[in-house]
């Protein structure tokens, strides 16, 4: 989602140069037809039950290694964020942070957002399993983040994300964000992102 070194530019690798835009989430169902087209066929499922129940609890340092191997799965392309950098997030007093844990104790989604000194929320990144997405883990963490926002007086609250990403685009604006800016070669591959902004009032 975001570039990093934009924001704390003394603390980060060139790792992290950029803030992130991950893939759209690639989930679908497994088709219901054998290799000669019959329908009906029994597909074994292997993903989580479908009556998985999430928790959203605060995300902080004890969960350092959990949270970024769970990014390395989340953003793909080395776009994910070092070990270093969730360290110095989950560390620093601007931060809110919430981690969604589903019945069996994973982590499988978490959210990071900063409170700038401009006084906004800027949500630097949020990532799901993706064998979790598409049961709205995603929209519970950004409206717990939202929330921890408005108890810091936060009114406005900002992202950034890659322009190819119409998934998370989505997820965006069914919460009220809209599209403000385009910033042209913001990502490491030169790709453009979008800022999007939501009022909180
Ligand atoms: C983007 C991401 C966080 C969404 O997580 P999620 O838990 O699957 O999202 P939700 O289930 O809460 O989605 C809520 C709604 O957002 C929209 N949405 C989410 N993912 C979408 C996708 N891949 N394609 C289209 N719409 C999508 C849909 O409207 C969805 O509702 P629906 O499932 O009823 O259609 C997840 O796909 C992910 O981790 N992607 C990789 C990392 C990434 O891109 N992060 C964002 C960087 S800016």
């Amino acid at each position: 989602m975001a570039v990093l070194k934009k924001i704390r530019s003394r603390l980060f690798s060139t790792q992290d140069t950029l803030l992130r835009g991950g893939k759209s989430a690639a989930a679908g169902a497994s088709p219901a037809r054998d290799h000669e087209g019959r329908r009906g066929v029994a597909v074994a499922y292997t993903g989580p039950p479908p009556e998985t129940h999430y928790d959203i609890r605060p995300l902080s340092v004890a969960q350092l290694d959990e949270v970024w191997r769970l990014d390395q799965r989340c953003f793909i392309d080395g776009e994910a964020y070092s070990r270093d950098t969730f360290e110095y997030l989950l560390t620093s007093p601007e931060v809110i942070a919430y981690r969604a844990m589903a019945s069996d104790g994973a982590m499988v989604g978490f959210i990071v957002g900063l409170v700038e000194p401009d006084q906004t929320g800027h949500v630097t990144t949020i990532g799901v399993a993706p064998e979790h997405r598409r049961r709205r883990v995603a929209e519970r963490l950004m409206q717990k983040i939202e929330d921890g926002f408005g108890r810091r007086q936060i009114s406005t609250v900002r992202l950034e994300v890659r322009s190819v990403n119409a998934g998370a685009q989505q997820l965006y604006k069914n919460l009220g964000y809209t599209v403000t800016q385009r910033l042209p070669r913001y990502y490491s591959n030169g790709g453009d992102g979008l800022l999007m902004l939501k009022s909180l009032d």
